[in-house]
């Protein structure tokens, strides 16, 4: 499975924990950004992880921020991308199995990187159950198109 992964420089250091466990599990990981602590603008680099998710060239994606909120908002702004902000591992397992999500963001002004190794490793794991969701998920989807 190969992985999109992007932060800024409030992520930078739990973006490079996740993405060591990610490699060392057998993960390809596509870096985007930011690579220093330097401050960034945090859309430069979400943008281009979720588009690489939304265009089929990385199968999910990865995006951390101080707060993991500006990273998602930014996610969820592009066509196909699901993106769920999680901080806990119950959270993690429930949007793989009601929503589908294709990216998750986390922030690492926000938990410690045990959790957040645990929330991802829910997140990679975890199946979604179909059934109902899939109206649901079509629905939401559904606002995409609207002007
Ligand atoms: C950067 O200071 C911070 O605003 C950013 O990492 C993020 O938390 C934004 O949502």
């Amino acid at each position: 499975m190969k992985i999109a992964m992007a932060c800024d420089h409030g992520g930078l250091r739990l973006k490079n924990v996740l993405k060591d466990y990610l490699e060392a599990n057998g993960y390809i990981v596509e870096d985007f950004g930011t690579y220093s602590e330097d401050s960034c603008d945090y859309p430069d680099y979400a943008g281009k992880a979720a588009k690489a998710v939304a265009s089929g060239s990385c199968d999910r994606g990865v995006v951390v921020c101080g707060t993991g909120i500006g990273v998602s908002i930014t996610a969820n702004k592009v066509k196909g991308i699901r993106c769920a902000l999680c901080h806990d591992v119950f959270s993690a397992k429930a949007t793989r199995a009601h929503n589908d999500t294709n990216m998750i963001a986390m922030g690492q002004r926000v938990i410690g990187e045990g959790l957040a190794l645990e929330i991802l490793t829910a997140w990679l794991e975890g199946k979604y159950e179909g059934g109902r969701h899939d109206q649901r998920i079509a629905k939401m989807m559904a606002y995409e198109g609207e002007e």
